[in-house]
């Protein structure tokens, strides 16, 4: 990485943009209003993405993982501008695009792409392979040196598809290769960033591995960027370079691939890992599984100060009352959490840039179960 300059999120952290970054995230946020009565007055609001901030550097891939619920998709679509921000920044190539007008936002769209979760529901069941593959130079008004069908096919013949199907229809393809269709689709205008929502989690398990591999192989060959949202931890590990790690429309973790895999910091990040399938017996006889207390909270009306007070072991005075930074305490490695596990040496417990501290698990019986 190089330099890097600093800018100041909502919570007041300090937020080093890197230099190298095509997409840089700043204290997004997304308040779906709650309305009530005929006048549909706002009674509240769902905070699906509450101040989140991150940098996407070019030609890496970028995890974004958390449960159902937690915010991720939205954050996709935030990115994409396929809805509006109620706050924060989306800057893409060093321009500000968070209310940029569609008209102007035209070209951008060509760089931006998105890969959506569901094969089937994403395509159009009217449209030949050909037409969908295509729509993008129809819709952007773009002329191939040799006429779309050729570029189509060339698309289809890099996603591993057949370039005689050109005329087929979705529904006679299988669902790995729909994907494979839909990935085609947002490689025809040759963009620089790729977001994929959940892109293999509708596959069958034996499909996922290969339309991962093919996800990665045209990075590659494409010199492509991916951010890629999904809540399965093994297919991040597999991708990523960095990982994000989400709870509640905050990022509660950020940290490189290995790093966060070998010592995660955040009790949450902690708990998803343990209940991710080890294969190696041996590994799996030392690891115990942490069985989190209760359901997620509700975006309507979040827990105050950490979110994830209300489940975390670890809980203190201080979790309830101050939310916790999300600090870099190794480096690389962000974690917003006041008694952090894994905790470089020199760290002091309740010590992240707030006060009032105290050392955890007094009087705390711990809400772990091993299994
Ligand atoms: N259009 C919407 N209106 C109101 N609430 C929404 C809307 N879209 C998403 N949400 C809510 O925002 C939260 C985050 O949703 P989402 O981003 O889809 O999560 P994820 O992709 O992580 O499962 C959820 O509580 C969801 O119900
Ligand atoms: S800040 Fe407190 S409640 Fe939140 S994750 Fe850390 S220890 Fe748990
Ligand atoms: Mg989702």
């Amino acid at each position: 990485m190089t330099a890097a300059d600093a800018t100041e999120d909502r919570s007041g952290a300090t937020e080093a943009v890197a230099s190298d970054a095509l997409l840089s995230v700043q204290g997004l946020e997304k308040h779906f209003p709650v309305t009530k009565g005929l006048l549909r007055r706002q009674v509240g609001a769902v905070k699906a993405v509450d101040g989140i901030s991150f940098d996407v550097r070019k030609g890496e891939t970028l995890g974004l993982v958390g449960e159902s619920g937690c915010g991720k998709s939205t954050t996709g679509r935030l990115i994409t501008r396929l809805l509006e921000p109620t706050g924060g920044k989306v800057v893409f190539e060093g321009h500000d695009i968070t209310h940029m007008s569609q008209g102007k936002l035209r070209p951008l769209r060509r760089d931006i792409q998105m890969i959506f979760q569901d094969p089937y529901s994403s395509l159009n069941p009217r449209h030949t392979v050909g037409a969908i593959v295509g729509a993008p130079y129809r819709i952007q008004g773009v002329q191939t040196e040799q006429g779309t069908k050729k570029a189509v096919q060339e698309i289809l013949a890099l996603v591993g598809l057949n370039p005689e199907h050109y005329n087929r229809y979705p529904h006679e393809f299988s669902g790995g290769q729909r994907q494979r269709i839909g990935i085609a689709r947002t490689l025809a205008l040759k963009p620089k960033l790729i977001i994929a929502d959940e892109p293999v989690s509708a596959l069958d398990v034996s499909i996922q591995a290969q339309v991962v591999n093919l996800l990665e192989d045209l990075q590659n060959e494409l010199d492509l960027t991916y951010l890629i949202v999904a809540h399965d931890l093994s297919v991040i590990r597999h991708i990523s370079d960095r990982v994000a790690v989400m709870y509640l429309g905050k990022i509660v973790e950020l940290a490189d691939r290995k790093d966060l895999y070998e010592s995660p910091m955040h009790p949450y990040t902690t708990a998803l890992m343990s209940a991710v399938p080890v294969p190696d017996p041996a590994r799996r006889r030392d690891r115990e599984r942490i069985r989190l207390q209760g359901d997620v909270p509700s975006p309507l009306n979040p827990p105050p100060a950490c979110r994830f007070h209300t489940r975390c072991w670890k809980v203190q005075e201080i979790c309830r009352t101050v939310e916790p930074p999300l600090a870099e305490l190794a480096p690389r490695h962000r974690v917003a959490c006041h008694f952090p596990e894994n905790a470089p040496a020199g760290h002091s417990p309740g010590n992240t840039g707030t006060s009032g501290g105290t050392t955890p698990g007094d009087g705390q019986g711990p809400a772990v179960l091993t299994g």
